[in-house]
This record gives structure tokens, sequence and C-alpha cells, in this order.
């Protein structure tokens, strides 16, 4: 099939290139022109484990390429996924322009059918908008051509999307017209072979199954948090009540781990979106508000946790190892590591930060400064620091020579944001510990 993905963001490239590798004939069109260059040059704009070699080899092949020029993106697909970004507005309302911008350029360049297919995590009602849009532009062109809109929500997570957009669990549409049915069996039935996780649905079910999804984690690793804030003062380990709680396969392990609270391009717009949209129609979204003020809380705890331990952190040299709001990516977004450095700069603090991956992203968003050495590695992130804090679960901080840490860090103080070590460990070392929901008041010397 010829399919154009408008959008080459961490969606949008990872989609059409694994579109590409099973054949389809696949256009990326984005209108930043450095990002199409860049990847024309035959390099990856971010980093997402396993999409440089998918992209060379479809580039390769003849099956994936670039452009900034609409109607030649229009033209060369018969499908065309909108993933585009929808950043929150200031009220926190997804904000549409990019998605509409999209269909109203479809409108001016399409000469025949085109099924046009929202990708973008976007508000219930985008649909009918979009088909408005594109039906405008066409009539101020004063031309009729046929054209479909439905719903196609992405749920993969960066650092595992390839996994997720090739094996994930379903693969949800939102159309009634039968039509469009088999035009998406056809496009996504290399991904489809095993069991069918195709789930046909209301356009507007679609949208709103994406929200619900996030909002969903989002609630759980909230919820998680409020229960550490508790087990912290009532000196329990939280990791003793995850384990407890997890091995109920009602609840299950999985994101219900506590830490320094979630970041992303993803969960905070989508819940503060969702909120929005239950306002706009009359209802109070109370459990939603409360996810979302749980984890503005919890973002400043390091902080919190390293001032109660330090007191005045003016002067003080803050290691930070993990950058990124979650391990496998370099994406920075509303990440805990940004609440942190920025609150230790206010009070005065230096900050020496390393990342596998976030390192450039980091100089990016915060170019030069006298109170931030961006390390080379780990070892140098620590060196002549006062504390360290861990703010990105990466495999490679795991594993640590607790002897070797407290040699290096003066105030011999780890807040480990991850709960990735064990307390006695760090003790043993003579470390002070402090991890999210731990009983720290009994291991802190
Ligand atoms: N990042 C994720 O993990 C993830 C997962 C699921 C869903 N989503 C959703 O997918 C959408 C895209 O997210 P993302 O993280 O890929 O965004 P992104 O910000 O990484 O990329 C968006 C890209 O769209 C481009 N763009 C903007 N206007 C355009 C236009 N008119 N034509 C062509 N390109 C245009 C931008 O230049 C940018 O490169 C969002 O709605 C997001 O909520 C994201």
């Amino acid at each position: 099939m010829n399919i154009t993905v408008f959008g080459t963001g961490y969606v949008g490239l990872v989609a059409g290139a694994c579109l590409a590798e099973v054949g389809h004939q696949v256009t990326c069109m984005d209108i930043n022109p450095e990002r199409i260059q860049q990847l024309e040059r035959g390099e990856n704009p971010i980093f997402e484990p396993g999409l440089s070699a998918i992209l060379q080899q479809n580039r390769a092949a003849g099956r994936l390429r670039f452009t900034t020029h609409t109607a030649e993106a229009v033209a060369s697909g018969d499908i065309l996924f909108i993933a585009v970004g929808t950043p929150p507005d200031e009220d926190g309302t997804a904000d549409l322009r990019y998605v509409l911008n999209v269909a109203r350029s479809i409108g001016e360049h399409m000469q025949g059918y085109k099924l046009i297919v929202d990708k973008s995590t976007v508000p219930v009602g985008t649909a009918e908008k979009v088909t408005a849009t594109v039906t405008e532009a066409l009539r101020l062109r004063g031309v009729e051509h046929p054209f479909d809109v439905c719903s196609n929500p992405e749920f993969m997570k960066e650092g595992a999307a390839i996994e997720d957009f090739t094996r994930g669990a379903r693969i949800i549409v939102g159309t009634e017209n039968e039509q469009v049915k088999s035009l998406m069996r056809e496009c996504y039935a290399p991904y489809n072979r095993n069991h069918d996780k195709l789930m046909f649905m209301s356009v507007r079910a679609a949208e709103l199954t994406k929200y619900a999804a996030n909002a969903m984690l989002a609630t759980k690793i909230s919820f998680m948090n409020e229960i550490a804030c508790l087990a912290e003062r009532l000196e329990v380990d939280i990791e003793d009540v995850r384990r407890g709680i997890g091995s109920d396969p009602r609840i299950g392990y999985h994101f219900i781990y506590p830490g320094c609270g979630y970041g992303g391009s993803c969960f905070p717009k989508d819940v503060k979106a969702l909120e929005q949209t239950a306002r706009q129609l009359g209802y109070e979204p109370a459990l939603l508000g409360a996810v979302e003020a749980v984890n503005t809380r919890q973002k400043q705890t390091l902080f919190t946790k390293l001032s109660e331990q330090l007191g005045d952190l003016h002067g003080k040299t803050i290691a930070v190892w993990g950058l990124a709001f979650k391990p496998d990516t370099d994406d920075m977004r509303e990440a805990p590591s940004r609440t942190l450095m920025e609150a230790l700069w206010q009070a005065g603090a230096r900050v020496q930060a390393f990342d596998p991956e976030a390192m450039s992203e980091c100089r990016r968003l915060y170019g030069e400064r006298d109170d931030l050495m961006l390390a080379g590695d780990r070892i140098q992130a620590v060196k002549g620091a006062d504390a360290l804090v861990i703010c990105t679960e990466w495999k490679m901080f795991r594993s640590v020579d607790f002897n070797w840490l407290a040699g290096q860090l003066t105030d011999k103080l780890v807040v480990d944001g991850r709960n990735l070590y064990r307390p006695e460990a760090l003790s043993n070392a003579g470390l002070r510990y402090v991890g999210v929901g731990r009983s720290n008041l009994a291991m802190a010397q």
C-alpha cells in the first residue's frame, strides 16, 4: 500500500519505519527541514532502540522516503496518517493546531480518494473536526473528492516503541465504515497474523480509549506514590507492600513502582487534557485532578529529601544519574530530573549530571551554565559531589561499588528516586540511603 505519515517524531517515525519494514511504500513528511535533512542523510534524529537499523534498511530498499513537501506527501499516500504533536494549551486542553494544519493541507492538495487516519492522541470529537477542516479546504478549492477519517490511537512506549508497534496487545481502529475497516485490516495485516488484534469501535470510543489507557496507568503510579508517602511516615518499606499487592492478579506488578513521579510527553498532557474534556462537559473529574496533583508533588520529592538530609543546599554539588523521563529514551519532556535540577539551581546548588542517552537533549534544553556540569560518564558525575540522586532507572545504574561511591561523596548521601538499591548494601558501605516510600528513618545514620 502507499502510505504517508505526517510528523516524524517518536510516533510518526516509528510507525513509518515499521510500515515500510513489512513492504508498504512509505513517505514520511515533516515541516521541520533539519529533521528531514538528517533523515535523508541516513541519520536518526531520535534515540529509540532498534529504530536506526530499520530506517537504514528500508531507505536503502527504496520503501521509505522523506519530504517537507506537502503536495508530494499527499499525492504519494492512499492512506494518510496524522502523527503530529498535540501539546497542552495553557489550560491543559490538547492543542489541535498541528493536527488541523495537516488536515487543511490534505484538503488543499488531494486529488482523489484518501483515507485519513488520526494517530496523534486527540480528544473525543477531533475526527469530526478533521473532517470539517478537509471539507472546508475542498470547498475553497471548489472541488469534491471523497475521503474518510478514522481514529487509530497509538499505544507505543518510548524505549520499546518498535516492539509495541509490531507486537502490541491491540490495534484500535475507530470507524463504522466497512471500506475503511478493510483498508486498515490490509495496512496492519503483517502485524496481525497470530491472533486478531484489530479492535473496531466507534471513532469517539477509540479517541476516548487512548486517554483512558494513559489516565489509568498514571493513576496506578500516583496511587502507589501516595501509598509510598504513607509508608515513609509509618516506617514501612513500600517495596514489601509493592510485592504484597502486586502478587494479586487483580492488581498485578505493572506500573506500581513508587518513584519520583511520571513525566514524558504523554501521561502529564493526556491526564490534563482528559480533565479539561470532563470540565467542558460540566463534569468535575475528581480522580484525574488528584492523579495530577499527587504527581506534581511527587516530582518535588527528590529536592525535599535532599533538603531534609543536607539542610541549606546553597553551594552544594549534587550528582544526578539519569535525565531522561525513563530508561531507553533521550526524551526529557516533563522529566522529574528537570524539576530537581531547576529547584537545585534555584537553591544555589551545582549539578553534575549524567545520562547514557539524554546528554545532548540536556545541553539543548539548558545550554552552557556554570551550575551544570554535563559529565562524560557516571563516574565523572560523582567526582567531588556531596550527594548522588538517581532520577532514571537505567540498567547501568543498577550495579554500583558502594564502597567506592562512599569514597566519592562528601556528605555520603544517596537519594534513590527509583528504589534501585538495597538500603542495607549502602548502609554497610557507610552511605546514608534515602529511597521513596522506604523506612528511611530507620536507615538514615
Ligand atoms: N511519544 C510517545 O511515546 C507517544 C505514544 C503514543 C502516542 N503519542 C501521541 O502521538 C502524537 C505525536 O507524538 P510524538 O511524541 O511523536 O511527537 P513529537 O513532538 O516527537 O513529533 C511531532 C512531529 O510533528 C511534526 N509536525 C508538526 N506539524 C506538522 C505538519 N503540519 N506536517 C508534518 N509534520 C508536522 C513536528 O515537526 C515533529 O517532528 C502526540 O499526539 C502524542 O500524544 C505519543
